[in-house]
């Protein structure tokens, strides 16, 4: 997700006049309260949980041992911050999180520290670099967001001084379009709901923006694997997690011990599966029901061996070769349903257009500026296929007349308001 929006909004910056951002009234940022959250051993617990497996926070802020299968984060270092990238003029650094007051967040207030990891304010009313998942973490209901800050509170302060994240201009801009304010309580799954447990715990551990080719010049679909994720030097194509014979179609125990053991150790350290490892049984079933509901997509990628074309992403990466772009075909749809789907459908929170229009009996949608036609292909009379489409899209009929919106199925789905 996070990706996609990345690149819409630099494809709209590009045809914008160059203006600094902050005179376009971005970042968009919400005042600070003077909000604390109370500690408890509860929310302590809850809070270790989510910041050290499920959301993965010392991944990132903390130096990892590289020589350790899964590279976990080294030990007495956690939180205390890394530099993930420097490049020419671009330096991409986590900050120290721990309590330090000089060097980390101990000079910061709860809700500073509240408003960076759900809306992407740094504590100095800086818009964060995307690579920093506030997007996925936006998702994170209120009573997980003070129980990670709880968390963070009680860490051992770490004194580790480090540069600031530097970018190029162009990129900062379009990075500071991207905060959204939250101000409406956040609610999470409802307890006993074991599909929407699995959906909310995908989206904020960020399995969807790495596991989904976004930047692939042909997306598979949602997480069908085939991002390439860069860290620092490294670099790894993701997993198609579909339940596809090429993604994840192993039974629900082989997944639990997937995550748990890394595969025996021999996944890739970008996997940050020495996070995952410490998530419950419950968790993990939970994950996956949920991919069990995403489109299935056939598509094979590897770590191993060399890259080839894949004829899915249109990227080269270790078995591409096995890889053919093979579609479903139309169920037939009645004339008197068809006659109900065009229109211009649009999300303003994700930026995203889509007009649908018919043409000797079959549909075709154009994305936002684009002047590529998309066939879509009925999967049934209300929900179609467009090949390079995160997911299937679904239209809402009334009783009679136009359909009044389109679905994304993605996780969470995205509503595309008809407005034309
Ligand atoms: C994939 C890497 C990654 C993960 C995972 C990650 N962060 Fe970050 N985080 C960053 C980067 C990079 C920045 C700095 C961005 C910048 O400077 O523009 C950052 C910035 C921050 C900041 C803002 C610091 C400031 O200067 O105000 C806070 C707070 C923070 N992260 C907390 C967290 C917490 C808590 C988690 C887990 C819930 C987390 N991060 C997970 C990479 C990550
Ligand atoms: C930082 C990026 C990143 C995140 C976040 C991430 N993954 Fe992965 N994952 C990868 C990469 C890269 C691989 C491929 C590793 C390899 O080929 O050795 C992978 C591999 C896997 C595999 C192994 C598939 C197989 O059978 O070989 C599974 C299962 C998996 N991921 C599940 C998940 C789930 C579930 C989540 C969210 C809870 C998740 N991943 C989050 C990057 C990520």
């Amino acid at each position: 997700m996070a990706k996609r929006l990345l690149l819409l909004l630099l494809t709209s910056l590009a045809v914008l006049p160059v203006v600094g951002a902050a005179e376009q009234g971005y970042p968009r940022a919400r005042p600070l309260t003077d909000r604390t959250f109370e500690s408890g051993p509860a929310r302590l617990g809850r809070g270790q949980y989510l910041t050290e497996h499920l959301l993965q926070c010392f991944v990132c802020h903390s130096e990892r041992d590289w020589d350790a299968p899964g590279a976990p984060p080294v030990a007495g270092r956690k939180g205390a911050g890394a530099l993930l990238s420097e490049r020419g003029d671009r330096r991409v650094v986590a900050p120290n999180i721990t309590p330090d007051v000089e060097t980390g967040a101990g000079g910061w207030t709860d809700d500073m520290l509240a408003r960076a990891i759900r809306e992407g304010i740094g504590h100095d009313g800086r818009a964060l670099y995307w690579g920093m998942w506030y997007q996925s973490f936006a998702g994170l209901s209120d009573e997980d967001l003070a129980s990670v800050i709880v968390y963070l509170r009680a860490l051992p302060p770490v004194r580790n001084a480090l540069p600031r994240t530097v970018l190029p201009a162009d990129e900062q801009a379009a990075n500071a379009r991207s905060p959204q304010p939250i101000t409406a309580p956040v609610a999470g799954p409802a307890p006993g709901d074991s599909k929407a447990l699995g959906r909310y715990l995908i989206g904020v551990a960020d399995c969807t923006g790495c596991h989904s080719a976004w930047e692939a010049p042909r997306n598979p679909g949602l997480l069908a694997g085939g991002n390439e994720i860069v860290r620092g030097t490294r670099t790894a194509f993701s997993s198609n997690l579909t339940r596809h014979e090429s993604g994840v179609a192993y039974p629900k125990e082989t997944f639990i011990a997937v995550m748990r053991t890394g595969k025996g150790k021999s996944l890739h350290p970008i996997m940050p599966w020495t996070a995952f490892s410490g998530l419950t049984d419950q968790d993990l079933g939970a994950i996956y029901d949920a991919l069990g509901d995403v489109y299935p997509v056939a598509h094979y990628v590897s770590n191993v061996g060399d890259s080839r074309h894949c004829a899915v992403c249109e990227q080269e990466h270790p078995f591409g070769e096995h890889n053919h772009l093979v579609l479903p075909k139309s169920v037939p749809v009645a004339a008197t349903v068809l006659e109900r789907l065009p229109g211009t459908y649009r999300s303003d929170g994700a930026n995203w257009t889509i007009m649908v229009r018919r043409e000797a009996g079959k549909l075709y949608a154009r994305e936002n500026d684009s002047t590529a036609d998309i066939e879509l292909i009925a999967l049934t009379e209300t929900r179609y296929l467009g090949s390079g489409l995160p997911a299937p899209v679904e239209f809402m009929l009334p009783v009679a007349g136009a359909a009044t919106s389109l679905v994304s199925l993605e996780l969470p789905e995205i509503v595309l308001e008809r407005v034309q």
